[in-house]
């Protein structure tokens, strides 16, 4: 008799081959109308699945993980970052979590790229130019932005998608800077010219482009406070490809309306899906709607990376891509 196959319950529409390979492999409920889960219903699939398969938009706090069965053994998130699932409280009750990194990367980081470009050169607004019918010729000072050759890129957090964007950012003649918990390996820093702050405010005081490049964690919200974003010069752009709580955004809106900095770019919110209603009558800005991972490449990739955790976990091994709480 083949052996049971576990119960997954995946919490969001996933692309059509993951979603098929995931009904061979497993005994798999998907959620093909892709209506979001309350916590009422997320409470009920933690009672009664093996594995989860929640993603970024799934709040699994304490309580609601106090509420799984006996049963469940994995939370196999689809996306990289972990800040809605409470990583430490699954641990106690002997339920792994696992994430999807690197297959995000690269795509992250051109979007990141994409930001910085689109916020120094004006390109959403000049797009909206011609829509709204208000190009009417060339002139000498019309729509003028600013060079990306020979200014300074700080990036906040270089782990693999910093230095995916640090690789790019070279490449448009930005000297890369970084702030991180820890140096990068001499090897990495000579590759990419980057000078280390250990001092995020020294940083952000002498950049003329800031990314937000870590992951939103207790030690990194409002990272960016009302205080640091202060400390930018006025002619900054800053750029966020990370989570929306790093950064203090009523304040980032305050400070763009009054253009104490140049502009934003940004992929992400605090209060995401809602963003700041100042924000979105400001034109020195470039706001998307968390699309940095949006390719289908990366999602299908990132599908890939669940199915190989659950099947490592079903195999009775400990699945490659686990999130340890203590290194959060
Ligand atoms: C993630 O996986 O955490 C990303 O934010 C999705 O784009």
């Amino acid at each position: 008799m083949a052996p049971r196959k576990p119960k997954v319950i995946v919490t969001r529409k996933l692309p059509d081959a993951v979603e098929t390979r995931m009904r061979e492999l497993f005994d798999a409920e998907l959620n093909l109308d892709d209506t979001p889960m309350g916590p009422e219903a997320l409470a009920a699939a933690l009672k009664r699945a093996d594995v989860l398969a929640p993603t970024i938009t799934d709040r699994l706090d304490a309580d609601l993980i106090a509420q799984a069965g006996p049963q469940l053994k994995l939370i196999a998130n689809f996306g990289v970052g972990v800040d809605h699932i409470d990583v430490a409280a699954a641990h106690e009750r002997g339920i792994f979590v696992t994430n999807t990194p690197g297959v995000l990367t690269e795509d992250t980081a051109d979007l990141t790229m994409g930001l910085i470009l689109a916020s120094a050169r004006r390109l959403v607004e000049g797009a909206g130019m011609i829509q709204a019918g208000e190009f009417h010729g060339w002139t000498p000072t019309w729509m003028l932005g600013r060079r990306l050759r020979g200014k300074r890129l700080g990036i906040i957090g270089m782990g693999r998608i910093g230095q995916a964007l640090a690789r790019r950012a070279a490449a448009f003649g930005l000297a890369i800077h970084y702030h991180n918990r820890k140096p990068v390996s001499p090897l990495i820093a000579e590759e990419l010219e980057a000078t280390y702050w250990e001092s995020l405010d020294q940083m952000l005081a002498r950049m003329d482009f800031v990314s937000v490049n870590c992951p939103h964690t207790p030690g990194t919200y409002h990272l960016l406070s009302a205080r640091r974003l202060k400390l930018l010069q006025p002619h900054a752009f800053i750029v966020n490809t990370a989570r929306g709580e790093i950064i203090d955004e009523a304040a980032l809106a305050g400070l763009l309306e009054r253009g104490a900095i140049a502009g934003a770019g940004l992929d992400v919110f605090e209060h995401e899906p809602a963003v700041n209603p100042k924000l979105l009558k400001l034109r020195n800005v470039v706001l998307l709607p968390h699309m940095s991972s949006a390719t289908i490449e990366t999602r299908l990739d990132m599908g890939e990376k669940v199915i190989i955790n659950i099947r490592t976990w079903m195999d009775g091994h400990k699945p490659p891509d686990r999130v340890i709480p203590d290194l959060l």
